[in-house]
C-alpha cells in the first residue's frame, strides 16, 4: 500500500484523477471499477472536465441496492449516469452497474463475475471506505475471498446512507456487491477517504491486522494499491510522518 496524505480532499482527489487520466491515455480500452457515495463525487466532477476519450472504456460498478429499479433516484445506476456517464462519450453497452431487480440474483452475480473476466479484468478499481471499514458493500465479517453476491447492510451503513433516501425506513437492507476476492483481482486500486469520520476505519485498514472485521484491511495484501487521504481521514495514523517522507522522497525511477 502506498499512503498519500494531502492537505485536503481536492488535492487527494487530483492524484486519483491523474492515475485515471494516465491510464486512459496509455490504454484507451481500459476497464475501470467504480464506486458511488460522496467520496468519489469530486473525482467524477474532475474527470468530466478532462479531455478524455471514453468510447472504448469499459466500467464495472461495485454495487447496487437490491429491489431498486434503475429509475429510482437512490439507485447507484441513477447516481452513476447522473454524476458521470451522461457527461462522457462512453458507450452505454460498456457500462455495467449490478442490476437491482434481477430475475435470478445468483445467476446475475455469477454472470457479473464472468463479464469482468471477459472484459479482460479490471485495470483500476476506485474505492471509498465505510465508517465500519467496508469496501463495496462488503460489510464486517465478509469473507476475504468473496465474489459478487447479495449482502445485508449493517444498521450503521443504512444510517450513513439514509441521506440519499427519504428517511431511514426507505434504505434497502439488501445489496448486490462485488466481493473482496473480486476487488483484489483488480490490477490496481485507489482508495479515497476524506474527513475525520473516516479516521478510525482508515487507521484500522492501513495499520491494523488483516481481518474480516475491517474488510478494507484485505488491501494490505494487494500488490498495487494507493490510499489517497486528506488530513482528517489520516488523523489517527501512527506512521503519518513516515508516509509523508516516503511520498516526498521517492527515488527518481519510482516518481516518474
Ligand atoms: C459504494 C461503495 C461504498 C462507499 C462507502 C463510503 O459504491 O463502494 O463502499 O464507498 O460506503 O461511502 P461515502 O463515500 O458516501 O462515505
Amino acid at each position: 500500500m502506498e499512503i498519500i496524505i494531502q492537505v485536503d480532499a481536492e488535492s487527494a482527489t487530483a492524484i486519483a484523477a491523474e492515475m485515471i487520466v494516465r491510464l486512459l491515455r496509455e490504454k484507451p480500452n481500459a476497464v475501470l471499477g467504480l464506486a458511488t457515495g460522496s467520496t468519489p463525487l469530486r473525482l467524477y466532477r474532475s474527470l468530466v472536465h478532462k479531455k478524455l476519450d471514453w468510447r472504448k472504456v469499459t466500467t464495472f460498478n461495485l454495487d447496487e441496492y437490491l429491489g431498486l429499479p434503475k429509475t429510482h433516484p437512490g439507485s447507484y445506476y441513477h447516481f452513476m449516469w447522473d454524476n458521470l456517464f451522461r457527461h462522457l462519450n462512453i458507450s452505454p453497452k460498456n457500462v455495467h452497474v449490478p442490476d437491482g431487480m434481477p430475475k435470478d440474483a445468483m445467476k446475475f452475480c455469477a454472470k457479473y463475475e464472468q463479464q469482468i473476466v471477459a472484459a479482460g479484468g479490471i485495470d483500476l478499481q476506485v474505492l471509498g471506505v465505510g465508517g465500519d471499514g467496508h469496501i463495496g458493500f462488503n460489510e464486517p465479517t465478509s469473507s476475504l475471498t468473496s465474489r459478487t453476491r447479495i449482502k445485508t447492510l449493517t444498521p450503521e451503513t443504512r444510517k450513513d446512507n439514509a441521506r440519499f433516501f427519504d428517511g431511514m425506513d426507505r434504505v434497502p437492507h439488501h445489496v448486490i456487491t462485488m466481493g473482496l476476492g473480486t476487488i483484489m483481482e483488480a490490477r490496481q486500486c485507489v482508495l479515497l477517504a476524506f474527513g475525520s469520520k473516516k479516521a478510525r476505519a482508515v487507521a484500522a485498514t492501513i495499520e491494523g491486522p488483516i481481518t474480516a472485521n475491517v474488510p478494507a484491511s484485505i488491501l494490505q495484501m494487494h500488490p498495487n494499491t494507493k490510499v489517497c487521504l486528506d488530513k482528517g481521514a489520516a488523523a489517527k495514523l501512527k506512521r503519518a510522518d513516515y508516509y509523508h517522507w516516503v511520498f516526498e522522497n521517492k527515488p527518481r525511477w519510482e516518481a516518474a
